[in-house]
């Protein structure tokens, strides 16, 4: 689906209404069709005979990014299916653009690769107007939205695919073509470098697969005039291209979905294709722990005792807490990069998605002003988030009697955030004040659509960290 920036008559006409006020050019007619369909304003309404779908954008009354875009993700949904190939759309403001463009975007996305019946799509182009806004704003805005939504629908679409397909090598080839697309550096490294680097932890996981774990080093350096700093900034995935838990083997109820342990690792991907395609200002690495977690004779087990790379001892109590231990080894790796920020993305906790529900990814961190100027970006984006606080007691619940630490907390409450204090002990001391951890465990795959998310793999991360990296920019 096309969005361009034309004033021009099409098949059907989007109205936007908002605050619920129906426009006051309306004929009897279309006054008359209203009327008897009972229409306040509140979801879609279609008057066939005028060609106008109306969408009412639902107001909330408690700050919430994302009333636009869920209004035209959820309309679209029946747009698609008339028979109709163009509609037009007039936004008043710059905010209002860039929410429509993402609503329709991303909101239109399916996962039918493996379908023999193709989702219906007839709408192919979009013309979006605007009387307030400068022409070349209004392009500006729908080129960026673009970018960023196609980077974030490959992104589902990789993450969507099962298993047996997207390997760790699947995944790392992926990474490689995104960056030769986007001219950016990207360095894959197998099992003989985390060998090299004693990654203890991350060789640990990876042991019993099949298939072989990678590191990928994806790097974005703009070009820039001589004597300008930019500000650098390094993200990690965990890539867990399936969590079945180990030997500490999953319930199968809970081991379906885990195609999308890999998420954060996908949006690394993601967000590095964005940065490089809208051409920000900063210098970006992402780094991608990808590994299987898998049982047979040669797993790693629980009592095993673990060295990594930055020569703590890990005692294993549980090999379904496998992701802290790929990022214990890749936020090491990553601290040698000396970054302005560093940030990790990932799948890690059951517990965050009890704690703060599917919708948000969990922040946490040592730096307040740092988690709370990372929310602000992530609602800006359209996502949602919410801080959970480290204290020294859920640090303690690590201590082991026989190695540095252990990979489970003595207690399961607040296992969101003792998983998070785990990975602390992974960053260079230096960095501790320049680090967040996000949690998407929620919102990175959704079983049951909501706002602009259908089935699947959602993308989380992307437009949050995106916004925040553009802020760093600004
Ligand atoms: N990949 C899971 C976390 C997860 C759970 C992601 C649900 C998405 C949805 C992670 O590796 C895991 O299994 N964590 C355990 C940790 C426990 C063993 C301490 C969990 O959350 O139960
Ligand atoms: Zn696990
Ligand atoms: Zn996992």
């Amino acid at each position: 689906m096309k969005i361009l920036n034309l004033k021009k008559q099409a098949e059907l006409e989007i109205v936007l209404l908002r605050d619920k006020k129906l426009p006051k050019a309306l004929t009897k007619a279309e006054k008359d069709a209203l009327e008897i369909q009972n229409y306040k304003g509140e979801g879609c309404c279609f008057l066939v005979a005028s060609k106008k779908f109306f969408v009412g954008i639902e107001s909330y009354n408690y700050p919430f990014p994302n009333a636009i875009r869920d209004a035209l993700a959820n309309a679209l949904a029946s747009i698609k299916k008339l028979r109709i190939k163009s509609a037009s759309l007039v936004v008043e403001s710059q905010q209002e653009a860039k929410e429509v463009c993402e609503g329709v975007l991303l909101g239109s996305y399916v996962f039918d690769a493996f379908k023999s019946k193709k989702g219906e799509n007839n709408l192919q182009e979009i013309y979006l107007s605007s009387t307030k806004l400068e022409q070349k704003i209004l392009a500006q805005i729908i080129k960026e939205s673009q970018i960023l939504s196609e980077s974030i629908n490959q992104v589902r679409e990789l993450i969507n695919t099962p298993p047996m397909i997207a390997t760790p090598k699947y995944v790392a080839d992926f990474a490689q073509r995104i960056a030769k697309e986007c001219g950016i550096e990207c360095k894959v490294y197998d099992e003989k470098f985390l060998e090299k680097e004693k990654m203890g932890a991350f060789l640990a996981v990876a042991k019993a697969s099949a298939n072989k774990p990678y590191l990928v080093h994806l790097s974005y350096k703009p070009k820039v005039a001589k004597g300008k700093n930019l500000p650098k900034i390094v993200l990690v995935g965990k890539g867990l291209t399936y969590d079945s838990g180990g030997l500490s083997l999953k319930p199968g109820d809970y081991m379906t979905t885990m195609k999308s342990d890999k998420s954060g690792a996908c949006a690394v991907i993601g967000i590095l294709e964005s940065v490089a395609k809208l051409g920000v200002q900063a210098e970006v690495h992402g780094i991608l722990g990808l590994a299987e977690n898998m049982i047979g004779g040669n797993a790693y087990k629980p009592d095993d005792i673990l060295i990594a790379r930055n020569q703590k001892s890990i005692e294993v109590r549980n090999t379904d807490a496998e992701g802290r231990l790929v990022l214990a080894d890749c936020l090491s790796f990553a601290s040698d990069l000396k970054p302005d920020f560093l940030i990790d993305l990932a799948t890690l906790t059951g517990a965050c998605v009890v704690a703060l529900g599917d919708y948000s990814t969990g922040i946490m961190g040592y730096n307040q002003k740092l988690k709370e100027s990372f929310a602000k970006a992530a609602f800006e984006a359209g996502e949602l988030s919410g801080i959970l606080p480290f204290n020294p007691y859920l640090r303690k619940l690590f201590n082991s009697e026989v190695a540095d630490l252990c990979n489970i907390p003595s207690s399961r409450y607040g296992s969101a955030i003792s998983a998070g204090m785990f990975l602390g002990e992974f960053v260079a001391e230096s960095l501790t004040q320049k680090w967040l951890h996000l949690d998407i465990a929620g919102p990175a795959y959704v079983e049951k659509a909501w706002g602009v998310n259908p089935f699947g793999a959602s993308g989380a991360g992307i437009r949050a960290v995106v916004q925040f990296i553009l802020n760093q920019t600004k």
